[in-house]
């Protein structure tokens, strides 16, 4: 069987799982990770590549005989580092910058949307030059709440849902006065706010054929019940019971088809994997966004579940050959909880030793998101720290196993949500 020299592209618990999961494959000769972290370290060998940098991760993958790409995170491929490779014929599994679009460009994503009659909100699009129209626009319509949204990619801090005038009128100079957030915003996106749950779903795509590989719901706020800031997301689990067999049915037929017919007739076909965010609204599920790689921590509750060799079916997507591919998960439910440094997502102290994390049971898994190695141990590096993942045969299991698996694990100012997947369970009898 032919074996693949395979490089990861990404640093977090995202990309953790994603080498824990490929080292698993048969297909799978050396795998490297462009930087990784300690997690991804005991799996594969860590390389620091500045991975902005592509000639730098082509002389490395002409040096090492890499013979695919796996990319991680959005920024490298919003930045069209699978053009800049498949130029040089290097297979890379990620979508191609027109096509990363999606999640690149917010004013792309609707326009798209409209255009192929896709269900989302109502939109209307403002240059930076025209916050005044956008502001009297936002005045003449007068309904509350109004989400306000950055084109551009700004690591989950660019969107703003405002419950009047006042807020709307201040949160517009904010934005402005923000040097990074101005940039991303230099389009904005007025937008109907949607009422309804929020769920996840996971597509992997060769352009032509796609299949949907599971769902999830994350927890994007800092605190309890959904309060407190924004965050890169505290926890998730899969799959979501608000997900009936007849909704995804719908999701497949309404959304997902005509999302890769679309790019396919803009000559952007989508190879990769394909985030679909969704609003299930009364009048059925519409989209929230777009993002062109797997969620982070929501990745960690999916792979664990997914049957199928990952590798070959990366293998398959960049060989068009996806037709041939059914996906399998497993029945378990999965809860992933995100262990973070107390301040985030504002300020807070690094460098913290962590205890512990040998003692977990051999059904938990322990992604590294933000840690550092220090004479033989492992401190915390950044705001999110480690994703601690369960499973169980209901829902309330995967979340008391994950949960009993955390209290082992510990580090000063250690915190995390003690909610995770609580809305899940309000859905299912098995309480
Ligand atoms: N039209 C909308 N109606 C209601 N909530 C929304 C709407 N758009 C965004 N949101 C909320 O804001 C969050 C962030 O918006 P999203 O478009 O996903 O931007 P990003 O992930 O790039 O920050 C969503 O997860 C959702 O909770
Ligand atoms: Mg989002």
């Amino acid at each position: 069987m032919d074996t693949y020299n395979v490089l990861l592209i990404g640093a977090g618990g995202r990309e953790h799982s994603i080498a824990w999961k490929i080292s698993q494959s048969e297909k799978l000769d050396k795998l490297y990770i462009a930087p990784g972290n300690p997690g991804t370290a005991k799996i594969g060998k860590n390389v620091p590549l500045d991975v902005s940098d592509f000639d730098k991760v082509y002389d490395f993958i002409e040096n090492k005989g890499i013979e695919l790409v796996v990319v991680g995170p959005e920024g490298p491929l919003v930045d069209g580092i699978t053009d800049f490779l498949r130029e040089r014929n290097i297979p890379v599994f990620g979508p191609e910058k027109n096509a990363a679009m999606l999640e690149g460009s917010k004013e792309f994503a609707k326009e798209f949307m409209v255009k192929y009659n896709i269900p989302t909100a109502d939109f209307a699009v403002f240059s930076s030059l025209d916050y005044d129209d956008a502001f009297k626009f936002i005045q003449l319509k007068d309904t509350y709440p109004i989400v306000l949204k950055a084109d551009g990619l700004a690591g989950g801090k660019g969107v703003f849902i405002c419950n009047s005038e006042e807020e709307v009128k201040s949160r517009l100079l904010a934005i402005k006065k923000d040097k990074t957030l101005s940039e991303a915003a230099s389009k904005l996106v007025v937008e109907e706010f949607m009422e309804g749950e929020e769920v996840s779903v996971f597509v992997i795509s060769d352009g032509h054929t796609s299949h949907i590989i599971h769902n999830a719901q994350d927890h994007k706020r800092i605190g309890d019940g959904d309060t407190g800031l924004n965050t890169g997301g505290m926890g998730a689990y899969s799959p979501a019971p608000i997900l009936t067999e007849d909704l995804l049915v719908r999701i497949q037929s309404e959304i997902i088809e005509p999302t890769i017919t679309g790019m396919q007739l803009e000559e952007s076909a989508y190879t990769g994997i394909l985030y679909v965010g969704l609003m299930i609204t009364e009048e059925g599920p519409k989209v929230v966004e777009y993002n062109c790689r797997f969620g982070d921590p929501e990745c960690q509750v999916i792979l664990p579940s997914l049957n199928n060799d990952l590798l070959d079916l990366i293998i398959a997507a960049t060989e068009q050959r996806l037709d041939e591919k059914s996906i399998q998960t497993d029945d378990k439910y999965r809860c992933c909880v995100v262990l973070a440094s107390e301040g985030y997502p504002v300020k807070y102290e690094k460098g913290k030793v962590i205890s512990g994390l040998d003692e977990t049971d051999e059904d938990i898994l322990v992604f590294h998101a933000g840690t550092t190695h220090k004479d033989g141990k492992i401190l915390t590096n950044s705001g999110r720290v480690l994703n601690v993942v369960g499973s169980g045969k209901t829902l309330r299991g995967a979340i008391e196993n994950t949960y009993e698996a955390v209290k082992k694990i510990n580090f000063e100012n250690c915190y995390f949500r003690k909610d995770i997947g609580h809305k899940g369970l309000k859905r299912v009898s098995n309480l």
